[in-house]
């Protein structure tokens, strides 16, 4: 048997009210115990006074380019990304190639997962190789293990058959994860429709184009009685939506990622890839609504559309890079940082976004630290200001529009399923 104990932390498990410092023993796997202080021995012995011990995160929304584009992304290395920001769970959006669409698709990411430094659950695609013409094999892919559907990177434009999806969705019991997105209106924009586009000369895009998309899928997910969670929400008008869908009752949960709570269009101080994402950095207004959004419970979840791509393609104009900005190795100081520092959330209120509230929506048993459950911990400290240093990254994608930003909530150590997966420097002292 092997022991893990982490001594004297502020233990946050908002799913069974705890917020305390106490000392948390892991055998074999699992969380043995919690009290306020354990006086037994244990293999290794993590001091963790003056840090926070939490629910190992769980994101959502990430981009490992395997199969397909292994020179931005490996799942190893996105694995590895993972487990240094603190995530012990991550979701893969199909959007490889070939694209995650049949049952056979999601086995083979299964099987190249399986020594993967975190827990990989496949997100798989509504169409077939994301055409938007012809549905993939939901049923067939829910059996094999996919854990929601998506077919990010786009919305699925033709409206008769999202709704045929959203019904084999309802009949299969696996939520949507809607990219809201209606193309014809986005035209060729790069960065949120406004003032900044027009100084940079840069063609935007607009709120509507995310707007239409998040009101068509919540009603026709409300038809359909299916589970709906809106990816990226980036409007101020997406979050309403949401919060007037909750208020029917309806099934509806969303999503904001960091850069849409950190970072508005005014602060793009040039025309470069690294402020380039898909829905864009909005204006002002939009990053308060949310923020106040993700306060008042109206979005559930905290995840990163983590999207890694290579320098070169990342290092030019607005107009040719393409979308997506890394964002595993930040997401929780940027929460942390920007909405606990920020006053608008308590830590575990964080904890819920970006662990507690993902598992639900996933239906797994994650997300706490109660005794019995897989032992997916995270240790962070939070008193100490760092910079960001995307050359640190275990991630092959280093292109962030928040490199050199300082911020506080560093994770310290990652453990999966009772083993340390990463440790930022030598704490564990062997008896
Ligand atoms: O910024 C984005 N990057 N948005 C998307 O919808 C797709 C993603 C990617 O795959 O790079
Ligand atoms: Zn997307
Ligand atoms: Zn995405």
């Amino acid at each position: 048997m092997s022991r893990i104990l982490i001594r004297q932390g502020r233990v946050v498990d908002p799913a069974s009210h705890r917020d305390a410092i106490g000392d948390v023993m892991i055998c074999d796997g699992k969380i043995e115990e919690i009290a306020p202080e354990i006086k037994r021995e244990a293999d290794v012995i993590l001091e963790a006074a003056g840090k926070a011990v939490m629910p190992g995160l769980i994101d959502l929304h990430v981009h490992l380019r395997e199969p397909g584009f292994e020179y931005k992304e490996t799942v190893k290395t996105g694995a590895e990304a993972a487990a240094r920001g603190g995530v012990t769970t991550i979701c893969p959006m199909p959007n490889t190639n070939p694209v995650i669409d049949s049952p056979e698709r999601i086995r083979d990411l299964l099987a190249r997962a399986e020594n993967a430094a975190v827990h990989i659950l496949p997100i798989a695609a509504v169409t077939l190789g994301q055409r938007g013409e012809e549905l993939a094999d939901i049923a067939g892919m829910k059996a094999a293990g996919a854990a929601a559907l998506s077919e990010d990177g786009k919305s699925v434009m033709d409206s008769l058959l999202f709704y045929q999806a959203l019904q084999e969705a309802a009949k299969n019991d696996i939520p949507m994860f809607s990219h809201c997105e209606e193309k014809n209106l986005a035209g060729g924009g790069v960065m949120n429709a406004g003032e900044k586009a027009e100084k940079l000369g840069l063609p935007g895009i607009t709120n509507a184009v995310e707007d239409v998309i998040a009101a068509r899928d919540i009603i026709m997910s409300k038809e359909a009685g299916n589970r709906l969670h809106l990816c990226h929400c980036s409007t101020k008008d997406s979050a309403l939506f949401i919060a007037m869908a909750k208020k029917q009752g309806l099934p509806v949960t969303g999503e904001v990622c960091p850069h849409h709570f950190t970072m508005s269009d005014s602060e793009i101080t040039e025309d470069h890839g690294r402020f380039k994402m898909n829905p864009p950095l909005r204006s002002k207004e939009d990053v308060e609504a949310l923020k106040e959004a993700l306060k008042n419970g109206v979005i559930d979840v905290i995840s990163t559309d983590h999207a890694p791509h290579g320098a070169e393609e990342k290092n030019q104009s607005m107009r040719y890079a393409p979308f997506g900005i890394v964002g595993l190795e930040t997401s929780f100081a940027l929460g942390y940082t920007e909405l606990v520092k920020g006053g608008y959330l308590t830590l575990p209120e964080l904890v819920e976004k970006m662990s507690v509230n993902p598992a639900k929506i996933l239906g797994i048993d994650k997300g706490t630290l109660s005794v019995g459950s897989a032992a997916d911990v995270v240790i962070a400290e939070l008193d100490t200001e760092y910079v960001i240093d995307s050359r640190e990254f275990a991630s092959k994608g280093k292109n962030t529009p928040f490199d050199g930003k300082r911020v506080y909530g560093r994770i310290e150590t990652t453990i999966v399923d009772g083993k340390i997966v990463y440790q930022r420097k030598r704490e564990a002292e062997r008896r």
